[in-house]
């Protein structure tokens, strides 16, 4: 029989109807793993080919998950203006065994949800149980995933939505509202979406030099941010104002600190597979303020991309393609 991989279109990705549940549950499996060593995951290779644009290559491999592959994603943050998406991408899948490509699937969705995923996994360490308010800033896509995979872990009764453009953060309100009948209120400046909230999330471009909207004062006493788009929201002596500061990888964020992003953060206190296994503490007081700057790991990646495989071809979804 000749080799053929399967080919999952963006609609394919999303028809397979994984839930947040499960990609939650793969990430926390996938930290547990890499809190213990037996991961491999060589930093991000990439091009740029405008400013703040980049197109990365994510490789990695999860021996207990047995998966394998690389992640190939562009963030351009002018796309908008071309009504293009910010992130696209594809993914190869590689049987670990022989090194043969499985499939190959269009990354959009399981970025996205991926993201959500992890930054619930960091708030179950770091996040106050009983949390129920939640600030997005940047009412995007990922301003949405971010928030699906926030309502699995805490009962949320409000969302505060805030963008630099009023139309993007009126229609997320109105959607998030019917999708999971929260009460959710535009804030027409950004502090309404920081103070006062339990959760905060903030999800713009990325931009090397911050724009620092959130100033010190503004991120309450117990509350948790997740810093999607790096510390581009923050100014640094908001950021200076937090106890324990996290992220998912360390070695990626020197590496992102040496190339002129993170130029003024706080000391890093414990990355999430230190915090999954138990080897550094999380939240200890109710008063602690806790941030989990999650860079996006191409482990999140191939945590999701088996389930995904396996899901496609027990629901024959897919174009089957020769190699
Ligand atoms: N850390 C990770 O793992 C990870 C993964 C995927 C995406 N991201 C990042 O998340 C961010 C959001 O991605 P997305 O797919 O939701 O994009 P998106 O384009 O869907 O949403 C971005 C939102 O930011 C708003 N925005 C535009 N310019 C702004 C500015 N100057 N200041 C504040 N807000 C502004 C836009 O109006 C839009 O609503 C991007 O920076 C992307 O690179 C991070």
């Amino acid at each position: 029989m000749s080799e053929r991989l399967l080919y999952l279109s963006q609609a394919d990705v999303a028809a397979v109807g994984l839930t947040m549940e499960e990609i939650i549950a793969a990430l926390e499996a996938m930290f547990r793993e890499k809190g213990e060593g037996r991961v491999e995951m060589p930093p991000k290779p990439g091009v740029h080919p405008l400013p703040d644009a980049f197109i990365h290559a994510m490789p990695a491999f999860i021996p207990a998950l047995n998966s394998a592959g690389v992640k190939w994603v562009s963030g351009y943050p002018d796309n908008y203006r071309r009504n293009l998406p910010y992130i696209s991408g594809l993914l190869i899948l590689n049987d670990p065994q022989t090194g043969l490509p499985l499939a190959v699937m269009d990354c959009v969705w399981i970025t996205a949800k991926r993201t959500g995923a992890a930054t619930a996994v960091a708030a179950r360490y770091l996040a106050r149980p009983d949390c129920q308010v939640v600030g997005i800033l940047g009412c995007g896509v990922q301003g949405r995933s971010n928030l699906e995979a926030l309502r699995v872990l805490f009962l949320l009764k409000r969302v505060i939505a805030y963008d630099v453009n009023a139309e993007a953060a009126r229609r997320y309100a109105e959607e998030m509202s019917v999708r999971f009948g929260l009460e959710v209120s535009v804030a027409a400046h950004p502090q309404e979406a920081v103070s006062g909230c339990d959760i905060v999330v903030t999800a713009g471009p990325i931009l090397r030099v911050p724009h620092a909207t959130i100033q010190p004062g503004w991120f309450e006493q117990g509350a948790f941010a997740s810093l999607v788009d790096f510390d581009s929201y923050w100014h640094p002596d908001a950021l200076a104002e937090v106890d324990k500061f996290c992220t998912d990888d360390v070695a990626q964020l020197e590496h992102y600190r040496h190339v002129g992003y993170f130029q003024r953060i706080p000391a890093i206190h414990a990355d999430l597979g230190e915090l999954v296994t138990g080897r550094k503490p999380g939240r200890e007081r109710a008063d602690e303020r806790t941030i989990a700057c999650n860079l996006g790991l191409a482990l999140d990646d191939m945590a999701v991309a088996p389930l995904i495989y396996e899901r496609a071809l027990e629901r024959r979804i897919g174009t089957w393609l020769p190699l």
